[in-house]
């Protein structure tokens, strides 16, 4: 099987910080895989990673099937940042556009911004410029931008931050039909019941996967009825093991 994202024993440090530690990880093609992890686990640092805009000092990164980083490959990955990367000074439809051009959008692009456009329900706002937006909908249009191309690997760096709760139930349901298109998801999280719609969820802490499944395996193995007292189980026993915490699949 070609896993649209495969991980291999990846190490990245800044001057002092081993951001990641020997991670690897497989995701297969068409689910949304949750990566959840506290501050400075190394969440944003392995979407880096996946999408090439760092170089791991050791181990190996392929997306669908090729080494990164690529830049071939770029058209058919989609990356929503934590901090929004948005020109102020552009309306929401011209960043739509020109994210859409960047990523090397085929065929109808008027059709393929409207369409991103109304997805994240800023149709009305499609005329303002960035600056002039609320958080929240900063948020929205990041996910357009990241979307509209078409890509078949989604990387969305804590996607729904700011976003009220009834846009980010829309959003997943979005999330679920890009599934079912074959579309792959990696989505960074510290929302548990954003982890519970996830396809299969990796736990990070300190640049190591802690532990990898569904949401329902990582209960029953770590012996919770949650997933937050889940993941503390699995961090308290990395803590009192002597070895390092090995990823179970
Ligand atoms: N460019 C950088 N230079 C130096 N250190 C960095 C850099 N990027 C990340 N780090 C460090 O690497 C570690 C992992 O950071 P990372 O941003 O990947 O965490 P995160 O899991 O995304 O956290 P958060 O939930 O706060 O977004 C942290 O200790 C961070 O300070
Ligand atoms: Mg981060």
């Amino acid at each position: 099987m070609v896993y649209a994202v495969e991980i291999n024993n990846v190490h990245k440090r800044f001057k002092n910080v081993h951001a990641l530690r020997g991670l690897s990880l497989n995701v297969e093609r068409g689910i949304t895989y949750g990566l959840l992890g506290p501050n400075g686990s190394g969440k944003t640092t392995l979407i880096r990673a996946i999408i090439g805009l760092l170089t791991p000092d050791s181990g190996e990164v392929r997306v669908l099937g090729t080494k990164m980083p690529n830049k071939a490959i770029l058209s058919r990955i989609g990356y929503m940042t934590q901090q929004t990367a948005l020109y102020d000074d552009l309306t929401v439809r011209q960043n739509v556009e020109f994210f859409a051009v960047v990523g090397g959008l085929n065929g109808d692009v008027r059709a393929a911004v409207d369409e991103a456009i109304a997805l994240v329900d800023l149709t009305d706002r499609a005329n303002s410029r960035v600056r002039e937006l609320s958080g929240g909908m900063k948020q929205r249009c990041s996910l357009a931008v990241a979307l509209v191309h078409h890509p078949d690997v989604l990387l969305l760096d804590e996607p729904t931050v700011g976003v009220d709760p009834q846009l980010r139930v829309q959003f997943w349901q979005h999330f679920r039909q890009l599934n079912a298109q074959g579309v792959t998801l990696i989505v960074s999280s510290h929302v548990m019941d954003e982890a519970e719609r996830c396809d299969r969820l990796g736990f990070l802490r300190g640049g190591l996967l802690l532990a990898e499944g569904t949401a329902s395996e990582l209960r029953q193995r770590a012996g919770t009825a949650t997933l937050e007292a889940a993941f503390l189980r699995f961090a308290d026993a990395a803590v009192s093991s002597s070895q390092s915490p090995v990823a179970s699949s």
